[in-house]
């Protein structure tokens, strides 16, 4: 089942500036099993909207889209519960700050499963869990998601979504503004969930390292088109990116250099900087 988008468009409307088409004529579909997805492209591509799409908390303006079976128009529904589709598909959004407003961490994270009918204890527990699950220990519990850096709202929001335990997850922007160890941690737990539950998770990123590390389904968003959906390794081998305002992983980046600059013959699509080293290595020796 999972998500299908047929044909869709959406556009906002303003005040100011009337009606701006943030995405068009989008056919993607995204299984509900064991998917591990990276959306790409450049700023004001049209990412976020896309996401928003997925968990029906915006619908489409032109076409429609199918969510575990529920068909999502431009009109809402009365017989569809919409809730229930935002318990199957959890969205993390870009700016923590639209989705912590409790006054402490805790009952942030209690908020999503208290709805699902279980007792203060149980969720108390899973709050707890999240939280350890990100990277944070149990003295953030009672701290005031207000006050902590973005990094940790970041987090916090990203276990407040954890702890509803949903069927997909679409993270957005989920490792912007996070040091490099705190990257890993997550990227880490992301894979580990992805392999250990099955879950489909889409992350959005504008890290092209993370993407050719960790992905094997690429998705390119360009001035609202979908202009790519496919493996990384093709994308980076036979797509001209700069054209699309897309960068090419470090590893590429540096070991054709190499190449250029010291007429070296490495094979410059090394997807981690210890493969990258080992490639240079190789060749030095020869
Ligand atoms: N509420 C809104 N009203 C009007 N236009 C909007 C609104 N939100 C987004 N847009 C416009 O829609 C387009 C797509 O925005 P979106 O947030 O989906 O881009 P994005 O790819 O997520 O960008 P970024 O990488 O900066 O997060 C942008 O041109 C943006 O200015
Ligand atoms: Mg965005």
């Amino acid at each position: 089942m999972g998500i299908r988008f047929n044909q869709v468009s959406y556009d906002y409307s303003s005040f100011a500036q009337g009606l701006y088409t943030a995405i068009k004529d989008i056919n993607l579909e995204i299984t509900e099993k064991h998917e591990f997805i990276a959306l790409v492209g450049h700023t004001g591509s049209g990412k976020s909207t896309l996401a928003k799409h997925m968990n029906a908390l915006i619908f489409p303006s032109e076409g429609n889209l199918e969510i575990f079976g529920e068909v999502i128009t431009a009109k809402r529904n009365k017989k569809i519960k919409y809730n229930n589709i935002r318990k199957k598909v959890g969205l993390v959004f870009q700016f923590p700050e639209y989705q912590l407003f409790e006054e402490t961490v805790e009952k942030d994270i209690m908020f999503g499963p208290m709805n699902f009918k279980i007792t203060q204890e149980e969720a108390k527990k899973i709050a707890k869990e999240s939280l350890n699950l990100v990277g944070l220990n149990d003295s953030y519990l009672q701290r005031n998601p207000y006050n902590l850096s973005g990094g940790e709202k970041k987090r916090v929001s990203i276990a407040g979504i954890l702890a509803m335990d949903p069927e997909i997850l679409v993270l957005d922007e989920p490792t912007s503004g996070l040091d490099p160890a705190g990257k890993r941690v997550l990227m880490n737990l992301f894979k580990d969930i992805n392999e250990k539950t099955g879950k489909t998770i889409v992350i959005i990123t504008h890290d092209m390292d993370l993407v050719y590390q960790y992905f094997n389904r690429v998705l390119v968003m360009n001035e609202g088109r979908l202009i790519y959906d496919g493996d990384p390794e093709k994308l980076f081998r036979e797509k001209d990116l700069f054209k699309n305002h897309l960068d090419y992983p470090n590893t590429i980046k540096v070991l054709k250099y190499l190449n250029e600059t010291l007429n070296l013959n490495l094979n410059i699509y090394q997807k981690t900087l210890e493969a990258a080293l080992s490639e240079i290595e190789r060749v030095v020796k020869e």
